[in-house]
């Protein structure tokens, strides 16, 4: 069976940063950075992203580029005959369940973003809050947001790699970057902007926690889409000349500036109004309804906010996807169509029962959580760390050196400084698993 490919080196970068870029940015990051005491945290988040998560971007997409494969096909043609292909049973497991709430938020951002086109959002507090309880409680709406959303995802998806992925990332991502940009310039402009800045800009180390390390890690993997064969997937379809590493640190670059922007987009607007900044899931939700409700052109920009959020979750959203159709298409020998449509039934049935413990079935808790949470926690705590450590071990340990300095180079065509190869080798051998190793002991205690 042909593949398809990504026809562009352009093509590959927004796609690659469209998936990594997402609510993980936009809603998880400000919010993490708000309890986290600001700037110190960022500076701990941006070490972590290039010392470590960088190095397992750089493991996934060279197996994943070398397989040539889905992630679960891969290890049966680069590993013939062992277990490894557990590697792509988990990260199918974890991009089912991730998609499951991922659907939910989806379809709430849609749901804000038609609220915010009827000029829904007002400057009472309690009456945000009680429309943001009422917007996840509901049974009906949010399944119906959650279909339209999961639906839309699909049909990008149907036209393929080139013609779906590669198309919309094109035209979605310069948009998502531009509407980031404009919000943020309005943000810092706001009288009483500065406090904002100084939270995220001036770091109080007394504010750091060992929790704080740890946070920043997950966001990491969260945010980069490494651990759960994402980056393999779409490295599959990348060509022998594109270079492995140019593409890897544009991508977290791009993903890491986009938080930065997306903190100063929400950040100064919080503080200028004098609202907490660790707010949690309502940051999003709840407080900027209320900051846009206060100032001038702020329906405007509530709109090209709620967007630019349903825009960012889609292209991330398609990314998880395409693990799972890639996988149906070539294990099953069946076509994209009844892939894609196989991926959103089953993607629909866990997103019901996730969108419906938010109210109907909120009484309903395994290990303590409703489904929405323990989706959430199963994946970041459980299934990406070890997704991660299982693909730096592979690619560390199982991968002949020189296969893996061939892939990185692609056959010599890229140079690369030997010195930066060393340390890339040693901190996927090393660095990678001792470091994730305390993710998963943090989860466990
Ligand atoms: N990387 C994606 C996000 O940040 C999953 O939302």
């Amino acid at each position: 069976m042909k593949r398809d490919n990504f026809g562009s080196s352009f093509g590959v970068l927004v796609a690659m940063a469209g998936s990594a870029v997402g609510l993980g940015n936009l809603w998880r990051f400000p919010y993490l950075v708000g309890t986290n005491g600001g700037a110190a945290f960022i500076i701990i988040y941006l070490v972590i992203v290039f010392l470590l998560a960088l190095p397992i971007m750089y493991a996934e997409f060279v197996v994943g580029r070398r397989s040539q494969s889905n992630v679960f096909g891969a290890f049966k043609k680069l590993a013939p005959g062992s277990s490894w292909g557990i590697i792509g049973v988990l990260a199918i497991i974890c991009c089912i369940m991730v998609l499951s709430f991922y659907g939910v938020v989806g379809g709430w951002t849609i749901d804000y973003m038609i609220k915010a086109v009827m000029f829904k959002f007002t400057s009472d507090t309690a009456a945000l809050d009680g429309m943001f309880a009422q917007t996840v409680t509901s049974s009906w709406q949010p399944l119906l947001f959650m279909l339209v959303f999961v639906g839309l995802s699909g049909f990008i998806l149907l036209a393929g790699v080139k013609d779906g992925i590669e198309k919309y990332s094109k035209i979605l991502m310069p948009l998502l970057f531009l509407t980031v940009v404009i919000i943020a310039v309005r943000s810092v402009t706001l009288p009483g902007a500065g406090a904002g800045i100084d939270f995220l800009f001036k770091p109080d180390f007394s504010k750091v926690t060992a929790n704080t390390f740890l946070d920043a890690l997950g966001q990491a993997f969260f945010s980069l889409s490494v651990g759960f064969g994402i980056i393999f997937t779409y490295a599959s379809y990348v060509k022998r000349e594109e270079n492995v590493v140019k593409m890897s640190v544009q991508t977290a670059m791009a993903d890491t500036l986009f938080a930065i922007i997306a903190g100063v987009a929400i950040m100064p607007a919080v503080f200028a109004f004098g609202i907490s900044p660790g707010q949690g899931p309502g940051l999003v939700f709840v407080t900027l309804p209320y900051v846009f409700a206060q100032i001038p052109l702020g329906s405007i920009l509530a709109i090209l906010f709620f967007f630019v959020l349903f825009v960012a979750a889609i292209t991330s959203s398609i990314s998880l996807m395409e693990v799972v159709v890639a996988y149906i298409i070539e294990e099953f020998k069946i076509g994209r169509k009844a892939a894609v449509v196989v991926t959103t039934m089953i993607v629909l049935v866990l997103g019901v029962f996730c969108s419906l413990s938010q109210g109907l079935l909120s009484d309903v808790k395994i290990f303590g959580n409703n489904i929405f949470d323990l989706f959430d926690k199963t994946t970041a705590n459980i299934l990406m760390p070890v997704g991660a450590l299982l693909i730096v071990l592979f690619a560390g340990w199982r991968m002949k050196r020189s296969d893996f300095i061939d892939e990185v180079t692609s056959g010599g065509m890229h140079k690369l400084n030997p010195a930066y190869m060393a340390i890339m080798i040693y901190s996927i051998k090393y660095v990678a698993p001792l470091v994730i190793g305390i993710i998963m002991l943090r989860s466990f205690i």
